[in-house]
């Protein structure tokens, strides 16, 4: 990672924030972004190679002046990491439209946004990295996840197809599918009633996902996938269906 110039969404909390900061530990220049100016700041306080630039990335020209500032002040950007987020828990005749269109604003038009405004300057260096964070819930969709889970399950669809166009330009696409993470975006989810976590134990630590997102860049891997449960969900999705629904059917 030594000299690399990363960009990473999301990196005001969670796993965002602890990506970015393990990517400066090992040497890249990090620019952190995210809407809140404070929280980046302080983050940015803590170590030199952590660069603040605020950005909505449901804002077309927020994220042209992210990446255009970006490889104004360091010349190149070599990964892109999408990991801004926001869940949303409310059942499908509950959903209101516009929150639904807020989280796919945010979880994929965001990427798209970011990936379109990135892919010029990686294709003129004839390399880089777009690290999408996607979820266990983008293989398995989950009762009062639907519209959350619709948005991964568009995410992973996304990056595959792109991953096919872009390769000969020497570009990874990585996909990263994290299960249960214990960070604040269980407090920051859209719902209208009903319990914001699904599993009342404590989730994985966001270091740990950092560390995977790490290694996948150094290891140029396609996919991976986090926590056992979200593998094994994965996989029993696959092989038995519907025993799958009538698991998940009783977590109405
Ligand atoms: N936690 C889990 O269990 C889990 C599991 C699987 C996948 N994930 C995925 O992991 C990613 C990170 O989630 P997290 O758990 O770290 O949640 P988090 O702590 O709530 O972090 C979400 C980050 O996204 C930023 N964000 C939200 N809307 C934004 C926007 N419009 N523009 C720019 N930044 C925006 C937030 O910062 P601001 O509010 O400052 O903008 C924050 O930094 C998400 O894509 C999430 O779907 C999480």
């Amino acid at each position: 990672m030594k000299g690399k110039v990363v960009i990473i969404t999301g990196a005001s909390s969670g796993i965002g924030k602890e990506t970015a900061r393990a990517l400066a530990h090992a040497g890249a220049t990090v620019v952190i972004a995210a809407r809140r100016a404070e929280p980046l700041r302080q983050l940015a306080a803590t170590h030199p190679g952590l660069v603040p630039i605020p950005a909505d990335v449901t804002d077309d020209t927020a994220v042209t002046r992210l990446i255009e500032t970006t490889v104004e002040k360091f010349g190149r950007l070599d990964i892109l990491i999408n990991n801004a987020g926001l869940g949303m828990r409310a059942l499908v005749e509950k959903t209101k439209p516009e929150d639904a269109r807020q989280v796919m604003d945010i979880n994929f038009f965001g990427v798209l946004r970011c990936t379109q405004a990135a892919l010029p300057i990686m294709r003129r260096q004839g390399a880089g990295q777009i690290v999408n964070i996607a979820s266990v819930l983008a293989v398995i969709a989950t009762p009062r996840n639907s519209i959350y889970c619709a948005s991964k399950f568009a995410l992973l669809a996304f990056s595959d197809a792109l991953r096919l166009e872009v390769r000969s330009a020497g570009i990874d696409v990585i996909t990263i599918l994290p299960g249960y993470t214990d960070t604040p975006f269980f407090d920051n989810l859209v719902r209208y009633d009903g319990s914001a976590r699904m599993s009342p134990f404590a989730g994985q630590r966001p270091e740990h996902v950092a560390q995977v997102i790490l290694r996948a860049c150094r290891r140029r891997r396609r996919q991976v996938s986090l926590t056992f449960l979200g593998i094994l969900g994965g996989w029993a999705k696959r092989l038995v269906p519907g025993f799958v629904d009538w698991s998940l059917r009783r977590s109405v």
